[in-house]
């Protein structure tokens, strides 16, 4: 048996455009490779019930529920309050996907922030870890988090401290930052306030210059990897449909980039998606 054990940190095994047999076909398709763990994750109501589904259903499989910045157009309160009822299901560890996407604006941005905003409140009542979302809206997104208490004292005091690179215990704030695209000085802010900087398939990419300074700078202790399937293939497989698997890829260039071996980077980013999301 391999000991290699990937932790894929966000993935959506609930995408509405899977049937329930290509569903099937990625469950194996993940069950025969070295992925041992993958965080499926709620972009609105029905993808967080079909989160918390698969979360039931699979072995490997744990979720976060939440509504995306692009389908904020589609909450309510009584969405709201679904989202916060299923928090409390099995397996649910995390609200997310949450933040702001001011690329596509497939919402309003005043609504993006508002819900954004009392999703924020929501992961704080619950004391839950949260997945944040952030495209072209960079410093808003952090301010936001700031000011919703996102990296209070109070917020770290609920969570363990966590190890940094000279075994020094530092605060844990329990914020990730998916598919991460900022600049290097942004994942240095980010990591001192708590969070945790989440390494997508895009690393891989000819022009990846700005992620591959992140992974340069950012200590292996504050770093996940994740596919963000089915988005995002890294490279070789880029521009086919992303799955699980392919957290290998990603896993292997933090490794060449960070001069570490493969074996130390899966372990690593293994332990720190566990803890991140409270497995095991
Ligand atoms: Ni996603």
């Amino acid at each position: 048996m391999s000991e290699v054990r990937l932790f894929d940190a966000h993935a959506h095994i609930n995408e509405a455009e899977y049937s329930p047999e290509e569903r099937e076909e990625l469950a194996r398709a993940i069950e025969a490779s070295d992925v041992a763990y993958v965080v499926d994750q709620g972009y609105d109501l029905a993808s967080s019930r079909q989160a918390v589904a698969d979360a039931a259903k699979y072995d490997w499989c744990y979720c976060v529920v939440g509504m995306h910045p692009h389908d904020t157009k589609t909450m309510t309160e009584e969405v709201y309050e679904e989202i916060r009822g299923l928090y409390h299901e099995h397996k649910v560890c995390g609200i997310g996907e949450i933040g702001l996407d001011f690329h596509y604006d497939l919402s309003e941005r005043d609504i993006q922030r508002y819900w954004f905003r009392r999703q924020i409140r929501l992961a704080n009542e619950l004391k839950a870890p949260i997945v944040i979302h952030s495209r072209e809206a960079e410093a808003e997104t952090m301010e936001i988090l700031k000011e919703e208490g996102a990296f209070s004292k109070e917020r770290q005091s609920w969570f363990p401290t966590r190890k940094g690179p000279d075994g020094e215990e530092l605060p844990d704030s329990r914020v990730l930052i998916h598919c991460f695209s900022g600049s290097a000085e942004t994942a240095r802010q980010y990591v001192k306030l708590g969070a945790t900087i989440s390494i997508c398939g895009p690393v891989t990419f000819k022009n990846a210059r700005k992620l591959v300074e992140v992974v340069e700078q950012i200590p292996i202790e504050f770093l996940t990897i994740e596919t963000d399937a089915p988005y995002l293939a890294p490279v070789p497989k880029r521009g086919k449909p992303n799955m699980s698997p392919y957290v290998e890829y990603v896993a292997r260039r933090v490794a060449v980039i960070k001069e570490m071996s493969y074996e130390d980077v899966c372990r690593i980013t293994c332990e720190n998606g566990k803890r991140f999301y409270n497995i095991g």
